[in-house]
């Protein structure tokens, strides 16, 4: 964070605003609109800034910059279109210890003014620190029409509310699931079409109704790391959650989403290494809910897919708190459409087949003679380890040695690499790739070296991705 966001109150308080022209004249006007004493230096005004001057609504304190003004300030504003003045502004108010803003000049701001949707009392900043003024505009305007222009009727009503549900909610998490619920239901659309008598009824029944006591347990998949791949349920579910225990698989970008105040317990497991026992994460996941919290168990991939999500699932359930499954994109969806693999083509492929290479060793888990068969795409989650033994069970049941394969390793994400060759080469393959990482074998592997021949603007090739030969 490049900048410490933050509302201040001004209301009151003297704001010295250095220039007369027009720049000058909007910023004097925000700072009027919130309420600031407005204390001006300018040789010249506009008849605006004029006008707000004889009518006492701001200060003019003279004609020429002084740097002494700015010790009865709170914040000041340059927005001269003389440099020398700006930056005589800015090092006025450095070494005062006071903010200062320089209109579009960020080296010489202390702090910066963001772009606002206002439904106020909620009021929303976006800002790109002074680096792209027009994507931060074009944003503006993609959440004025997205953001329901009553919003802030909503927020009026639950700030009128706020002091009675405090009285008869006890706990800050009743409160929050309270509110959240609250503002998901019919409530919401009443206050948002301007019924607020309406909205209140809603909410006083709801509050007579009083918040439900029981936890509940959510699996949420999220897909093989680009956060984009989440689906709107997983999202929501992180955001609500009182506490989320994801494994390891989880990308930064997706932990990001959690909202902030909610426990993140990491129960990683990569390899086969469990770093904390399946038993004791079905433990934890039930002790948490019996204490009426929202878990969320966030899994890589999908929770179904290799994910031991139905032993949780049941673990939870056997003990009558329920559980909800949100599925996600599995890393071999992500990793093909990422690549430029299709899963099955019509003329080389009639069938997908996932399975895990972890059970290679067992003799008796795995019936090699299915995974040789021909005219199917065969994916392998977690086969590094096995990669050799999978080539000799292949090839001796008639899988030809030249097969096309690709290893994709950290699918869908920024560092994805795709390793592309034939089965004879996989044990090469998948010693260069960094982990996690997935064995795509058959016809279909070998359209990613062609595509990259013929087609540069695919989604695969948005990302860095490498083909190498290593055959
Ligand atoms: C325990 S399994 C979990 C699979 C997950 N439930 C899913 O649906 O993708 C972990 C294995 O999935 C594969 N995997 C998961 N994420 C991946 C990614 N981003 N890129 C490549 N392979 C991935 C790797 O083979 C990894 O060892």
């Amino acid at each position: 964070m490049q900048t410490f966001p933050l509302f201040a109150n001004l209301t009151g308080r003297p704001v010295l605003v250095v220039g007369g022209g027009t720049v000058a004249e909007r910023k004097a006007h925000a700072l009027l609109d919130a309420g600031a004493c407005v204390h001006l230096a300018a040789p010249q005004l506009t008849s605006q800034l004029q006008s707000w001057v004889d009518q006492g609504k701001v200060w003019l304190r003279g004609s020429h910059f002084d740097a002494t003004w700015l010790d009865d300030v709170f914040l000041a504003v340059a927005a001269t279109d003389d440099a020398a003045i700006n930056k005589a502004v800015s090092d006025a108010a450095e070494a005062r210890k006071k903010l200062v803003n320089v209109v579009d000049n960020p080296q010489l701001c202390s702090y910066i003014v963001p772009s606002i949707i206002d439904r106020s009392p909620v009021q929303i900043a976006i800002s790109s620190n002074g680096t792209a003024p027009v994507l931060i505009r074009q944003l503006r305007q993609q959440l004025e029409a997205q953001i329901p222009q009553q919003l802030g009727n909503m927020a009026q009503i639950a700030g009128r509310w706020r002091d009675i549900v405090k009285k008869r909610l006890g706990s800050l998490s009743e409160r929050r699931r309270f509110w959240e619920s609250l503002f998901s239901s019919r409530f919401a659309d009443a206050a948002q079409s301007g019924d607020t008598a309406g909205a209140e009824a809603l909410l006083q029944a709801q509050l007579d109704r009083g918040v439900p006591q029981h936890g509940e347990v959510t699996l949420v998949g999220a897909g093989p790391g680009d956060p984009g791949l989440l689906t709107l349920n997983a999202l929501q579910a992180i955001q609500h959650a009182d506490i989320v225990f994801h494994d390891a698989l989880i990308t930064d970008e997706i932990l990001a989403l959690i909202r902030r105040d909610a426990d993140r317990v990491p129960v990683g497991k990569r390899g086969g290494h469990h770093s904390v026992p399946q038993e004791r994460i079905n433990e934890l996941l039930i002790s948490h809910a019996r204490k009426g919290l929202r878990v969320v168990r966030l899994k890589g991939g999908d929770p179904f897919v290799f994910g031991r999500g139905g032993e949780e699932l049941h673990s939870v359930t056997d003990q009558g708190i329920p559980c909800r499954v949100i599925p996600g994109i599995t890393a071999a969806l992500g990793a093909c459409a990422y690549a430029g693999i299709p899963l099955t083509h019509r003329d080389h492929s009639q069938s997908v087949l996932f399975v895990t290479g972890h059970t290679c060793r067992n003799e008796n888990a795995i019936d090699w003679d299915t995974l040789a068969r021909p005219r199917q795409t065969l994916v392998v989650y977690m086969g590094t380890v096995n990669a050799q033994k999978i080539t000799r069970e292949l090839t001796q049941r008639g899988r030809s040695a030249d097969t096309p394969v690709a290893v994709v390793s950290h699918a869908t994400r920024p560092s994805q690499k795709v390793y592309a060759g034939t089965l004879s080469a996989l044990d090469n393959l998948a010693a260069q790739a960094a982990a996690p990482a997935l064995f795509i074998i058959g016809e279909v592997a070998a359209a990613q070296q062609e595509k990259r021949l013929t087609d540069t603007e695919t989604v695969a090739s948005q990302l860095d991705t490498v083909v190498l030969d290593a055959a």
